[in-house]
């Protein structure tokens, strides 16, 4: 076959997909969607014409998700997961030729569409403890004349967040639009929304795959001046969010203030399993304001091995780059984390 170019070298997204008893290896929400909401989805879900296409302009999503930012619909994009928003972004700011800047290590995926658009990646290392220096970002951002800044706040493996005054100094600093992928926020309190009505540079990204517990739908969502708004739609498919998924959407999103005590017993359960861990001897766990955990030991591979064996997924990343000796780990149901906190001590006391 005669495929593009390079398409062979570009790498693929890998998940393993076992059957996990318990999973903790994708940052999803280990609880399914509160029983109100779901009573109140499936009852959505029987008016929905299957046989017609989904509302082209999304506007009801489009302006609920509006009002609640204070914005108007027009600052809002609609997208198949957070996913399709930053490649969306790469398609429409970068391109042969063009740089992208953007956190290493940080979630894979901004190497890959990088790639995939043919744009020029320019990844930025972060500091031993995995800060985000600004002033690294911005040189490398002016060096590469980037038509794109990416910048994942909590981050993703990392568990840590940036500063609002850093995430500030580099819109303000840049001269290209910046992008602050937001997927962890709800976990952590903090946003860069306030920043969208004074600098016209801002995008935010947003998920309803992780506290909102609706990962299956792929839902997800670009804030930002009404003209980036616009022109980064025109690379989207028309129809490219399905009804079904747009009307549990609008259902989960009316009724978001039903998720608030599971967020509240992730970030509860994050500080416990903190201390539980930061306990074992010979173990490192990075502070994190996420729904997960990024640890290191010194056999961290052979923990992964030993909690597989158990039924548990967790994430390795020992041979990543930046990332050696880490494994990441969400944050489970207070059960799920008792009986993994168990097999660790366990797995650590035998040496
Ligand atoms: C930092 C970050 N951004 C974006 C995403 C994509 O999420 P989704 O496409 O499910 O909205 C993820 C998923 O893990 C992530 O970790």
């Amino acid at each position: 076959m005669d495929y593009r170019p390079d398409l062979d070298k570009l790498p693929t997204y890998s998940v393993d997909e076992r059957e996990w008893d318990i999973k903790l290896d994708a940052n999803e929400s280990n609880l399914n969607l509160p029983p109100l909401v779901q009573e109140r989805l499936m009852n959505r879900l029987a008016f929905l014409a299957f046989n017609r296409y989904p509302e082209m302009g999304m506007n009801h999503l489009k302006e609920q998700i509006a009002h609640n930012f204070k914005l108007t619909s027009e600052q809002v994009l609609i997208g198949n997961g957070s996913s399709e928003i930053l490649e969306k972004l790469f398609h429409a700011l970068g391109g042969p030729g063009r740089s992208i800047v953007f956190p290493t290590p940080s979630f894979s995926m901004y190497q890959i569409y990088a790639k995939l658009t043919e744009s020029k990646p320019v990844p930025v290392l972060l500091e031993e403890d995995y800060s985000l220096d600004p002033e690294k970002m911005l040189a490398a951002a002016k060096q590469s004349a980037a038509k794109l800044i990416v910048l994942c706040t909590p981050n993703n493996p990392t568990g840590n967040a940036m500063s609002q005054e850093d995430i500030e100094r580099i819109v303000t600093q840049a001269d290209c639009p910046v992008v602050v992928d937001e997927a962890y926020v709800e976990f952590y309190g903090q946003t860069a929304v306030g920043l969208l009505n004074k600098y016209p540079n801002v995008m935010i990204a947003r998920t309803f795959s992780k506290a909102y517990g609706f990962a299956s739908a792929r839902i997800g969502y670009l804030l930002a001046a009404a003209d980036l708004v616009k022109m980064v739609g025109k690379v989207c498919m028309p129809y490219h969010v399905n009804a079904l998924s747009l009307a549990g959407a609008e259902v989960v999103f009316q009724m978001r203030d039903e998720f608030i005590p599971s967020i509240q017993q992730t970030v509860a359960e994050r500080e416990r399993l903190t201390t539980a861990l930061k306990a074992l001897p010979g173990m490192i766990v990075y502070p994190s304001v996420t729904n997960f955990l990024l640890i290191k030991l010194a056999k961290a591979t052979e923990l992964a091995n030993f909690l597989a064996d158990k039924g548990v997924g967790i994430r390795d990343f020992s041979q990543a780059s930046g990332l050696e000796g880490c494994l990441r780990m969400t944050v489970g149901t207070p059960a799920e984390n008792d009986a993994v906190l168990s097999m660790i001590t366990d797995f650590m006391e035998r040496g």
